[in-house]
């Protein structure tokens, strides 16, 4: 396949990526979904949204990130040279508020009031809290009482940043569980709300706009790469949740011969209930109005799904992750939870940079592929950092003294 003017042509109209994607909607949704797919497609082509957007990435959130060269890490594995694109240093740590800064905008051109999402990790839900609290609008962010738990220093600062936090306490209550508490809640209000996916899924358009939004991630990875080292790299890489650092990395670099691996977290094993390995496990099925690779039964409902990183334990994938990979454009690997934390803790040894656990996971890839001596280099989507994670890892964990480091 010909990946020239690839995102031209890929969603179609109907928001499919090959025979996935779309928007499958109860009826009272279709014409939200249509109004926010019909402003999209007007609004953000506008010169004045794009300069907008420009100028809130330059002075709200720091961008562009800088590319980093590890090598101290890569000395230490091998001849493979390890770089990080540094989304933890993006304002509020982590590249969601690349599409949240987007939907945000997108959001008060449309005349909303409120923005409403799921969280898992909370990354998300502070990344839109921040939003809504940058263009003045409400924010409801809902999250499963597990991650509420785990991840409580991103409910607190949901809070700060005035945003209402819903607690899901229905089946696993993880990210599943807090999507489909969300939808519920956009059902009764999309006059005036705006929901807001915290990834590449869900149904068209924002598989595509949170794609869109994301690409500035690799945009400036493979202009800064190549000014440092003249040439592109081997391999890029990284963690596939929903979907959305990966996409942004990748998109850039879908017509280069750069390998290009998503990882996903093969958590405690192969068992059905023990990871979130969906492409790797998954058959074509919907969930939340998009059709993809989905973790399910004989009866088409999801699985349970586990990881140690909050953000990655979801029963899908972002439809365009299961076209590429169907293509065979990009291929899609796993790490356990014992691989993440090794990484988590040889980033924050041998770098002076603590990771956060979904994006401990591309960087395990990088470690085994360095150990291999299978690549001369390797850019990693460094897509968060691990602040969020401390307590829930020292609790588990300890401060890492167990690995040979
Ligand atoms: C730091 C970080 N990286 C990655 C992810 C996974 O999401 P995605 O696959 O959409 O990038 C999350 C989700 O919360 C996250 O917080």
């Amino acid at each position: 396949m010909d990946f020239t003017n690839y995102t031209k042509f890929y969603p179609d109209i109907a928001g499919r990526f090959g025979e996935y994607g779309g928007a499958y909607l109860p009826p009272q949704l279709v014409e939200a979904f249509k109004e926010i797919d019909e402003a999209y497609m007007t609004i953000a082509h506008s010169a004045s949204f794009i300069n907008e957007l420009r100028r809130i990435r330059r002075e709200f959130q720091g961008r562009p990130t800088p590319v980093y060269h590890c090598e101290r890490l890569s000395n230490k594995l091998g001849r493979c040279q390890i770089y990080l694109k540094r989304e933890d240093l993006n304002h509020t740590g982590a590249h969601k508020l690349n599409h949240c800064m987007g939907e945000g905008l997108l959001a008060k051109y449309m005349g909303k009031k409120r923005l409403i999402a799921e969280t898992g990790a909370g990354q998300h839900g502070v990344a839109l809290a921040t939003a809504a609290a940058f263009f003045g609008l409400e924010c409801e962010i809902h999250m499963g009482e597990v991650d509420i738990v785990k991840q409580a220093p991103n409910v607190t600062r949901m809070k700060i940043l005035g945003a209402k936090v819903v607690p899901v306490s229905h089946g696993l209550k993880t990210l599943k569980e807090a999507v489909d508490s969300a939808f519920e809640s956009y059902m009764n209000s999309y006059k005036d709300s705006i929901y807001c996916i915290g990834s590449v899924v869900g149904p068209h358009p924002f598989p595509m706009m949170v794609r869109d939004f994301q690409m500035v991630v690799g945009i400036e990875a493979r202009q800064q790469y190549m000014e440092m080292t003249g040439e592109l790299p081997d391999e890029i890489c990284a963690c596939v949740g929903g979907g959305s650092n990966a996409m942004g990395l990748f998109t850039a670099f879908l017509n280069d011969p750069v390998r290009i691996v998503g990882v996903e977290p093969m958590g405690r094993g192969p068992k059905i209930g023990d990871n979130a390995a969906s492409i790797t496990f998954g058959k074509k099925g919907i969930l939340h109005g998009f059709e993809s690779l989905l973790l399910q039964d004989d009866k088409g409902e999801p699985l349970p799904v586990y990881s140690v990183a909050s953000g990655l334990d979801y029963p899908s994938v972002g439809p365009e992750h299961a076209f590429l990979h169907d293509m065979k454009r990009v291929d899609y690997t796993s790490v356990t939870d014992d691989e993440a934390m090794e990484a988590f803790f040889m980033l924050s040894r041998y770098e002076g940079i603590i990771p956060a656990l979904e994006s401990s996971h591309a960087l395990a890839y990088a470690l085994k592929a360095a150990r291999l001596n299978s690549a001369n280099s390797i850019l990693v989507n460094l897509s968060g950092r691990g602040d969020k994670d401390i307590d829930y890892v020292v609790e588990h964990y300890g401060v890492g003294d167990q690995y040979k480091i």
